[in-house]
């Protein structure tokens, strides 16, 4: 029976202050973390035994979220990394876990669209060690990157100056216990980590068998804070709405596609264009919720304007001149509120890299 490991360790230093703090991939797309969108593509291609690797930052809310995988019907177990020494070292630690079985490993912030039924049935039907994820991107230098020719994987090469293909390698690895020494022999990078293209890498010098498959379908990285706008837009566009055609909310003009929560309670002059989704409890006070826009749960905004944002769990917003919040990930439990002062003074109490323009 195949198994399944899911990284939730890492530095997150892109996603920078949210990630001080939170855990990259527990930050939410529509109301889920994007781990949970990982787990659910192993679910998907009937994994039943997973294993989740954290590292320091939010490992007990990790383990409180996704539990004994009961939820869900599956099983899971957790490993401890620690310090983020690499993909490969995340890898390595699942040992124990894996035995003798063969295992997919996905990337918790890497979210596939079409999930991994092909390169599943590819990698069961064929005797392969690995089977990786190969998606076309137009950035290659920006990825690892894979060398195809006649079917077969000839090199991979990690961010390169001058691409040799616009294939690069995305997060999901079909392995089997062949890695783990191959693991051991590995030295840290110059960035200090295990790096899992040079395993890749050194199985290809050894001629061991790696399988490839392009994937179709959208794939996003979730890294940096564009990409997980793009990601949310991504999966607000697929979004099922669940307002009834004939349910009346008094002074709410509701338009496109909209998940509204439980209890979410509307006041005033509200409109909202979807595709969005509001968390439950929040309270809409005469604002304009814009598309592809996700709020939290128990949040509350006031008199504001904003589109094309995330804004997480329990936080206020109050924003009264008639500025529009564009482009922005705002974290848990965070107030905006409007200045008292009768001069033309903003006050901030702004963590270390935190981003305003204003
Ligand atoms: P990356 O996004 O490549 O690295 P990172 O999380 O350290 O982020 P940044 O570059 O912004 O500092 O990691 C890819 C995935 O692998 C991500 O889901 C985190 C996970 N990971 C681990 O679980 N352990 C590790 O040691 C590393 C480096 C990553």
């Amino acid at each position: 029976m195949m198994k399944g490991v899911i990284l939730h360790g890492g530095n997150g230093t892109r996603l920078r202050p949210l990630t001080y703090t939170d855990v990259k991939q527990l930050l939410p797309l529509a109301g889920r973390p994007v781990s949970e969108y990982a787990l659910m593509n192993l679910i998907e291609i009937g994994i039943k035994e997973i294993n989740i690797v954290i590292g320091d930052v939010g490992k007990s809310e990790v383990q409180e979220y996704y539990g004994d995988g009961s939820n869900w019907g599956v099983s899971i177990t957790y490993t401890y990394q620690g310090k983020p020494l690499g993909i490969a070292h995340a890898i390595g630690m699942t040992r124990g876990f894996v035995g003798n079985d063969r295992f997919v490993v996905v990337l918790g912030d890497n979210y596939f669209q079409s999930g991994l039924k092909s390169l599943v049935d590819k990698f069961s039907s064929k005797s392969f060690d690995t089977l990786i994820a190969l998606t076309k991107v137009n950035n290659p230098s920006q990825f690892g990157i894979a060398e195809v020719s006649n079917g077969k994987i000839v090199s991979l090469v990690e961010k390169p100056k001058e691409p040799r293909s616009d294939l690069a390698i995305a997060g999901a690895y079909f392995l089997s216990p062949a890695i783990f020494p191959i693991i051991d022999g590995l030295k840290p990078s110059w960035r200090d980590e295990l790096e899992i293209t040079e395993a890749f890498q050194i199985m290809l010098d050894r001629e061991m068998s790696i399988g490839y498959s392009v994937i179709t379908g959208w794939w996003k990285d979730t890294g940096t804070v564009d990409e997980f706008l793009d990601c949310n837009r991504m999966v607000l566009d697929k979004l099922d709405s669940n307002v009834p055609t004939d349910y009346e909310y008094s002074s709410v003009n509701i338009s496109g596609r909209v998940h509204i929560g439980k209890n979410v309670e509307f006041k005033g002059t509200t409109k909202v264009l979807g595709p969005c989704y509001i968390g439950d409890r929040s309270v809409i006070e005469d604002s304009f919720i814009g598309p592809f826009t996700s709020i939290g749960v128990n949040c509350h905004l006031k008199t504001l304007e904003i589109e094309d944002s995330i804004v997480m769990d329990g936080s206020s917003l109050e924003i009264s001149d008639g500025v529009r919040i564009c482009g922005s990930l705002i974290g848990s439990n965070v107030s905006v509120m409007p200045t008292k002062s009768k001069s033309r003074t903003i006050r901030l109490i702004v963590g270390r890299d935190s981003k305003l323009e204003l």
